[in-house]
């Protein structure tokens, strides 16, 4: 059994504990052995919850017991999750973290003490809550120079200033949402002002460029002076705004500058909203990438941390491995997925196309043809419509991807 100290119990703290007790098969499975939580340090007792035995109030608990694996520090701060994260290293725990101002300031000096111990030292959570992008970045894109990191880091102010734009909600009831969704940093001015993208921003320049960036030295403007005027006078010129944390690198050394950006309505992190996160890596080989995916909240958070909590865990075997054969049925027809589907026909809706105008929810005449936007129908379902309408010429018949209906129908 692999035995797991959770330090602070918090949003993402207690989001992992979710996981590997609602995953625990899946663990398991990857790991050859169970996952279970065995200490809780925290400085709130949790009366009634169900882990509430688990609490224990001195740091020695875990320190001191050889049982433990790994350490999930949650803890947020750098006083005293510094102090505890040197300590477990030093008594030779992997230690697991989301705690992104600790990292952005003594990353390295913790990844050398993991290394002399023998033990890792994991941050996958630290930037972009449930986005793999630590991995991808420093193992993945090894092969590349890394000539820029651009992206929208921070969960709080892309919610705030999607919230401003789309609903015309005010700022301070866009933060009191995204706080009360769990999102926001126990001191949300660190999200507003910027703080929390500098240093974000720092740790993955510290790993695209190879040398530390101190997050305080990042130029920052945060968007506590974004107006509602800003917002539609940008919209109506085509553009969103974003706060952007941006580092490039040339011959001459490292840019970075966190602050919100006019951004194109064309531009990919333009389509970026709410809670969600991107980030933009360029390599000299690989080219553009881009990563997508929740950046802040409780369980996108823990994911990374339990995606880290395994990877400091020696499989017995490789992960990747797959069943030779699905059991009967596991695999199925997506004939029987319904899709909302583009059909365009040849003839105008004069021609008596009523069948298809009657269930499209939009239609486009054009000269001699017309396109129907149809709602979501199985292949079966669609093959009974046109099969109603005599002498039809279907010129272009495309389906519309909306993962939320991507659902096998009685399935
Ligand atoms: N407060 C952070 C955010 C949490 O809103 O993105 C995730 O790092």
């Amino acid at each position: 059994m692999i035995q797991v100290a959770i330090m602070g119990f918090g949003v993402v703290g207690s989001g992992v504990a979710k996981i590997i007790e609602e995953n625990a098969a899946l663990l398991k499975t990857r790991l050859g052995e169970e996952v279970n939580v065995k200490y809780i340090l925290d400085i709130r007792d949790f009366t009634g919850h169900a882990m509430a035995g688990r609490v224990v109030r001195d740091f020695a608990v875990i320190e001191h017991d050889p049982d433990v694996k790994v350490v999930v520090e949650a803890m947020g701060g750098v006083h005293p999750a510094y102090d505890y994260s040197l300590k477990a290293i030093r008594a030779h725990k992997s230690v697991v973290t989301s705690n992104k101002e600790l990292v952005s300031l003594h990353g390295r000096e913790l990844l050398v003490e993991a290394k002399k111990a023998g033990v890792r030292y994991l941050f996958e959570a630290s930037v972009g809550g449930g986005i793999p992008i630590i991995r991808p970045l420093s193992d993945c894109l090894a092969a590349n120079k890394i000539s820029s990191v651009t992206g929208i880091m921070n969960g709080t102010t892309n919610y705030i200033l999607t919230q401003m734009k789309e609903n015309g909600t005010p700022f301070a009831d866009a933060l009191s949402d995204a706080q009360a969704r769990g999102f926001a940093e126990r001191d949300p001015s660190a999200d507003i002002d910027g703080k929390d993208t500098c240093r974000k921003l720092s740790i993955l320049a510290d790993i695209a460029f190879g040398y530390q960036v101190d997050p305080n030295e990042i130029y920052c403007e945060g968007i506590r002076n974004i107006s509602p005027r800003d917002i539609s006078d940008a919209t109506e010129a085509g553009y969103c705004i974003k706060l952007l944390g941006h580092a490039r690198v040339d011959e001459e050394g490292i840019t970075p500058i966190v602050a919100p950006f006019l951004l194109a309505n064309t531009h990919i992190l333009s389509g970026v909203s709410g809670v969600f996160n991107g980030i933009g890596v360029v390599g000299n080989m690989v080219g553009e990438t881009m990563f997508y995916g929740h950046g802040a909240g409780s369980a996108p958070t823990a994911s990374a941390m339990v995606g880290d909590i395994i990877e400091a865990c020696e499989v017995s075997s490789s992960p990747v491995l797959w069943e030779e054969k699905a059991p009967e049925g596991y695999i199925k027809d997506v004939t029987t997925c319904p899709f909302a589907r583009y059909l365009r026909v040849k003839g105008t809706r004069a021609d008596s196309l009523t069948t298809l105008a009657e269930c499209a929810v939009r239609a486009v005449s054009h000269e001699d043809e017309t396109a129907f936007f149809l709602p979501p129908m199985t292949d079966d379902e669609f093959a009974v419509i046109l099969k109603m309408i005599p002498e039809l010429t279907v010129t272009s018949s495309i389906r519309i991807f909306t993962p939320g209906e991507f659902v096998p129908k009685n399935g």
